[in-house]
């Protein structure tokens, strides 16, 4: 069997943590029999400067037209599934990229869970005072395409002013025709939304999940302040939950809840989350597993094409030092090879990875060691081999 799989490795350190990865499912595949075929994107901001896709205006680059273009976005959906390395080169304007790239991948290919394990493997150091693997173990699932992310907002000066805003997307389209009076001198506002259908089927992804995991679903929302997106939110996640009685489900306020990933890990199976608040608990989560280093995540669109990524950033501070944890990549790449119906060498790489922090001999900076980026993506492709 042969796989093509698009691969961007983005800028900052990016190319070197793909590398990494790259090397270790390459190991994972030649052990399982099988074969991968990558296909460069040069989606970094360098390439982007000189196709002059990104334009110096003042102090920051930003982006003339789109960032990829249409016809990019229509290839990556002939695949399965892209290895994305990392994203947000300081030269460029904060969010140009982010929104150009990362979210527009996420957004066009409907890539609607992303999904994210609070894993903390044998033989890692937590800061949670004792607690230990059987306490952190449990899955995020954050919605990926609504919420405060839909990109609808602006600003208004004093006086009366009219905005028109429009969503289109595989599910639904929301037109917004906004009237704005203000005597403020200036004011910012950001629209989120969320939809029955889109609350519904991430909703559904973690029931479903939890079915395999067999415990329960935690949802989380700020439905006591943020009523009409999150109460909505509420309706439909017991709506969902009424065809899972097997499954036990709590509701969680945000705030709360990282009280709780602090205090009580082990209270939590499946998590779903909108958006923004996913975004927010998923990095405490990366913590509590280890640091930013270890934690992966997937952008799944079951049906569709998926993405697979560190959910840490670029790291542009250590751009080509070959020093930074390739672990997260590597730990997105076996849940690649998952997505791919690989699972026996996906288990093979995290069974590697859990071996190489096991040992402890070999590791970057971040875990108290003096390896480099590639030292330790090298070591985990032989581990692949021996487990
Ligand atoms: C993440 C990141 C992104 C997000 C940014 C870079 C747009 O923080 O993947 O968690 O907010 O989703
Ligand atoms: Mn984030």
């Amino acid at each position: 069997m042969n796989y093509k799989v698009p691969v961007i490795p983005g800028d900052g350190i990016g190319p070197e943590i793909i590398a990494e990865g790259k090397k270790v499912l390459e190991a994972a595949a030649d052990k399982h029999g099988f074969s991968i075929d990558w296909t460069e994107y040069p989606l970094d901001a360098e390439t982007l400067i000189r196709e002059e896709k990104l334009v110096k205006s003042g102090e920051f680059y930003i982006s003339k037209g789109p960032v990829i273009e249409e016809e990019t976005l229509k290839e990556l959906e002939k695949y399965r599934a892209i290895y994305l390395g990392a994203i947000g080169d300081p030269r460029v304007k904060p969010g140009v990229l982010e929104k150009g790239i990362l979210l527009s991948m996420r957004f066009y290919l409907d890539q609607y869970v992303n999904l994210r394990p609070v894993k903390l493997l044998e033989g890692v150091w937590t800061p949670l005072k004792d607690k230990g693997p059987k306490e952190i173990d449990f899955v995020v699932v954050r919605e990926n395409t609504e919420d405060f992310y839909i990109g609808i907002g602006s600003r208004a000066r004093r006086g009366i002013s009219h905005a028109d805003f429009e969503v289109k997307r595989s599910l639904y389209k929301i037109k917004f025709g906004l009237d704005v009076d203000t005597d403020s001198e200036e004011i910012g506002y950001q629209i989120g939304e969320v939809s029955k259908e889109g609350c519904r089927r991430v909703i559904k992804y973690a029931f479903d999940l939890a079915m395999k995991r067999g415990q329960k679903v935690s949802s989380v929302d700020k439905a006591n302040v943020l009523s009409e997106i999150y109460g909505f939110w509420r309706e439909v996640f017991l709506d969902v939950a009424a065809g899972y009685p097997q499954v036990k489900h709590d509701f969680n306020f945000v705030d709360a809840i990282t009280m709780w990933f602090v205090k009580n890990p082990e209270w939590f199976d499946v998590i779903v989350a909108p958006n923004m608040f996913g975004d927010i608990i998923t990095d405490l989560g990366a913590m509590i597993q280890g640091g930013l280093g270890l934690a992966p995540g997937a952008n799944l669109n079951p049906e569709g094409t998926s993405m697979f990524e560190p959910i840490h950033g670029s790291a542009p501070k250590y751009r080509g030092q070959n020093k930074v944890n390739p672990i997260a990549t590597i730990w997105a790449g076996a849940m690649l090879l998952e997505h791919l119906g690989e699972a026996a060498a996906a288990k093979d790489v995290v069974a590697a990875i859990e071996r190489n922090l096991f040992e402890g001999g070999i590791k970057t900076y971040d875990m108290g060691g003096s390896s480099t980026t590639s030292e330790v993506g090298t070591e985990i492709s032989r581990l692949v081999h021996l487990v």
